[in-house]
């Protein structure tokens, strides 16, 4: 187990700094959430600098807004530099457009490859080139989508999602190769209308299924809860996982595949 990942444990995490992308709301706020109760120092990085500043009102001084695209090939050079984080949680993405496969311009079937692989691409390449310090962790938000069928009404979310985690366990052979201790992680999350990118999903394949919103939900069991997303990533930080392995989280928990 690294300093950081005791620290993580104790949830004594006061000095360790953490990057959040897609902080403003949804599984990121959470997790900027239980950092920043955790001690830790949060810089959360948004594109809507007032949802980003409701977010830095409600966490206090612990939060530092960033506002920037996750996607931009520049801010994760000037961010890792700045503030040489112990944890960085990649998990902006892109709210896929919902529609069949023929009705997608390549545009909008690529929207989570612009945004969300961009990301994973540009953020692993930096967190190895800068290099991050030993003992630190990189956190990829993937789906279960990538695992089961596909997205079918979305695009291309799943594949996207899968290449991220692709990413994050070339990253892992990378660092492991060159010695560098940065330690790689993909987290996979269920599909949950309890942020507003699973809303959209859930309204989609609920009106393709000729169903309410209400019933499809039912038929899925219980609903994963951001606080639960962000538990999940404070274990992963905490937990003496190998650099490449991957995890689910339902609402019934987090396994390892692998
Ligand atoms: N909810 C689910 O069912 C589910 C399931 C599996 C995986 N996931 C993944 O979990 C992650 C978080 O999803 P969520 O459900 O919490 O989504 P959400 O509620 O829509 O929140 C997304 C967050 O990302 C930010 N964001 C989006 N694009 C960005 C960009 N280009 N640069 C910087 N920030 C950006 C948004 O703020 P701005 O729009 O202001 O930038 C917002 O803070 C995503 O990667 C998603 O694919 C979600």
């Amino acid at each position: 187990m690294t300093q950081n990942s005791e620290a993580a444990a104790g949830k004594g995490l006061a000095g360790t700094t953490a990057v959040v992308t897609g902080a403003s709301r949804g599984f990121g706020f959470a997790i900027a959430t239980a950092l920043v109760a955790a001690g830790a120092g949060v810089v959360g990085v948004g594109r809507d600098a007032a949802r980003l500043a409701a977010a830095a009102e409600r966490l206090g001084t612990g939060f530092v807004p960033v506002v920037g695209d996750a996607a931009d090939p520049e801010l994760p050079g000037k961010l890792l530099a700045e503030h040489r984080p112990d944890l960085v949680v990649l998990n902006a993405g892109a709210i896929p457009e919902m529609r069949p496969v023929h009705e997608h311009s390549w545009e909008t079937f690529g929207l989570p490859w612009e945004t969300d692989v961009r990301q994973a691409f540009n953020w692993c390449g930096e967190a190895l080139r800068a290099p991050l310090a030993p003992g630190s962790t990189v956190v990829a938000v993937s789906s279960m989508a990538a695992l089961r069928g596909g997205s079918p009404l979305s695009g291309g979310y799943a594949g996207a999602k899968a290449t991220v985690r692709f990413i994050a366990s070339y990253a892992a052979q990378e660092s492991e190769r060159a010695g560098l201790g940065v330690r790689f992680l993909t987290l996979m999350p269920n599909l949950t209308a309890a942020t507003e990118l699973g809303r959209v999903g859930v309204t989609g394949y609920a009106e393709r299924q000729g169903v309410p919103v209400a019933d499809f939900l039912a038929g899925r069991g219980a609903e994963l809860q951001p606080e639960q997303v962000a538990e999940a990533v404070l274990g992963l930080w905490a937990g003496g996982e190998a650099s490449g392995s991957v995890f689910t989280v339902v609402a019934e928990g987090v396994e390892v595949l692998g």
